[in-house]
């Protein structure tokens, strides 16, 4: 007899850690089958987040920062650092650390909320008179049985086409997480956020970056004033950003890989480099799945079709995260999982599209949440907008970054707090007041209206909502 359970979750990122988690919460018999293995072949929950992703990016952004620091910033608060090595072998093995305790947390959670965690891969076998049958391959097998399946399985880095990842000369964001040393020259392709960050992290260990983006604008899902700035403040910091490009070839050579393309102005150009990232986004994950022997519906980017509350076509069959539409954003994958978990108990939990909020881990980061100038334009939304630059913050000017400005974009009637776009240090913890701002259905006057502490950087917030108003303080 197969192991029956009243909720079987496939994957254990982001997304179907919590719906498991939220799931167990409510008394539901639950197993989570998640087939990631670790350097050791064993068990490593997490995903794409944990294993090769938010993660370990954000512990080499950290990394990489303490070095930008110490070699550019720390001379003028009066310390002077002569002799400075850089062991990258010892930044990965810490990185490589936070990434095992962060996967230990998670079985560790399992079983303080006793689900069941089975390392191996899930696929579909039959819908049964009591649910779904599924096959566990992998180290071991097995055949288990649910009620309600909720597929988390995330997505895969998206090739160019003709040019697969090697993960030597050519790397997907595994690949480019991985480099035992900053290559002399880092080709990547894609201006977006793995291509940002992960360009950020190899320039301040010494690479030259060069990033070819097929888009004329940068960042054009940014605020525009904020992508402007950005822009600006990444070439000062010696990033080469080429926008407008239509790659023709990607060659590997003997030292390194040699990318054709057309620029801007129509003219041919060549890349050599000697390490290639290729960060052209995410796939949907749908491999071994077996969607086909249930009826498991795709759409036409292969991603499993669902309506807004993660119902599938399948009775029963609720899909999460990167495999189905929306941002592909940890944070929006654990609250579709919980949101999935309250609706099998028969909740009515909701999960707001429109306060969710984006955090590019640069420096300085880039956060908002909400819509930006050029969309209310384009809706033709009469709005009104206040800005605050860092340079007139007192906090900024004591901690000695200065770069960037918050920007408040409210309804020009109702003064409805539309969106909220930083450039700046710590705009993603910033960002978290205007998240809730808007949760609440703030105005702007509102933010403007709150005692914030001084000097704090989120002060900057309070002053563009006053100039919102059209009573900046500071400015
Ligand atoms: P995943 O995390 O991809 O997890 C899916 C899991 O399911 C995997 O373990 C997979 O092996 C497993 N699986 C798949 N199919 C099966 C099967 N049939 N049987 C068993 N197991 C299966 N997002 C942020 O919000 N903030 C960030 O800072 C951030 N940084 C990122 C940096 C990089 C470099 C990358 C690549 C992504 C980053 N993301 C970030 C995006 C984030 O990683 C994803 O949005 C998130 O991991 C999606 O969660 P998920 O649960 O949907 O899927
Ligand atoms: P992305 O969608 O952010 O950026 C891809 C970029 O590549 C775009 O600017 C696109 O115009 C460009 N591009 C596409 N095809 C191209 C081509 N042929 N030639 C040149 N440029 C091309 O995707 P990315 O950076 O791969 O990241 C994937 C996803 O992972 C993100 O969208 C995000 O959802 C998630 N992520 C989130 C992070 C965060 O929250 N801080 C960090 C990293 C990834």
């Amino acid at each position: 007899m197969p192991t029956t359970f009243d909720v079987l979750v496939i994957g254990a990122g982001p997304g179907g850690q919590i719906a498991a988690t939220r799931a167990a919460q409510l008394g539901f018999n639950t197993a989570c089958v998640d087939d990631w293995e670790g350097p050791d072949g064993g068990p490593a929950p997490g995903g794409t987040c944990t294993n090769i992703g938010c993660i370990p990016a954000k512990a080499l952004l950290q990394s990489s920062e303490y070095v930008e620091l110490v070699e550019k910033h720390v001379a003028e608060h009066g310390l002077n650092v002569q002799g400075l090595t850089m062991d990258v072998a010892k930044m990965h093995a810490r990185k490589d650390n936070v990434v095992k305790r962060n996967g230990s947390g998670i079985l560790y959670l399992f079983r303080k909320n006793k689900i069941t965690f089975v390392h191996g891969h899930a696929t579909f076998v039959k819908a049964t008179s009591e649910g779904y049958e599924l096959a566990i391959s992998g180290k071991t097998t097995d055949t288990l049985v649910a009620k309600h399946v909720i597929v988390a399985s995330g997505s895969d880095a998206r090739p160019l086409p003709q040019v697969p990842f090697d993960e030597d000369k050519i790397l997907s964001n595994d690949g480019g997480l991985k480099l035992d040393s900053p290559p002399k020259r880092l080709g990547i392709i894609g201006a977006g956020v793995v291509g940002l960050e992960l360009g950020s992290v190899w320039r301040r260990l010494g690479s030259e970056v060069t990033i070819l983006e097929a888009l004329p604008t940068f960042l054009s899902a940014v605020d525009e004033d904020v992508a402007k700035e950005a822009k600006k403040a990444f070439e000062r910091q010696g990033l080469k950003i080429e926008l407008g490009v239509r790659i023709a070839s990607v060659d590997k050579t003997d030292p390194g890989v040699a990318i054709s393309y057309t620029d801007a102005k129509g003219g041919d150009q060549k890349l050599e480099c000697d390490k290639l990232i290729v960060a052209i986004g995410r796939v949907p994950h749908t491999t071994g799945l077996g969607a086909e022997a249930v009826g498991l519906k795709l759409d036409a980017r292969g991603s499993i079709e669902v309506d807004g509350d993660c119902r599938t076509n399948l009775p029963g069959v609720w899909a999460i995260g990167d495999v189905v539409r929306g941002p592909m954003l940890a944070h929006k994958a654990e609250e579709e999982g919980s949101a999935v978990a309250e609706r099998i108990a028969g909740h009515l939990p909701e999960v707001n599209f429109n306060t969710v909020p984006w955090v590019i881990y640069t420096s300085p980061e880039i956060a908002w949440v909400g819509q930006t100038s050029q969309e209310l334009r384009a809706e033709g939304r009469e709005f009104k907008i206040g800005t605050f630059p860092f340079l007139a913050n007192g906090r900024a000017r004591a901690i000695g970054n200065t770069t960037g400005l918050v920007k408040v974009v409210a309804d020009a009637k109702t003064d409805q707090l539309l969106g909220v776009h930083i450039l700046g240090l710590s705009a993603g913890e910033l960002i978290g007041e205007a998240v809730a701002a808007m949760e609440f259905g703030a105005a702007s006057e509102d933010i403007a209206m709150i005692t914030h502490a001084h000097p704090t950087l989120s002060e900057a917030l309070k002053e563009a909502s006053l100039a919102a108003n059209g009573r900046a303080l500071n400015f």
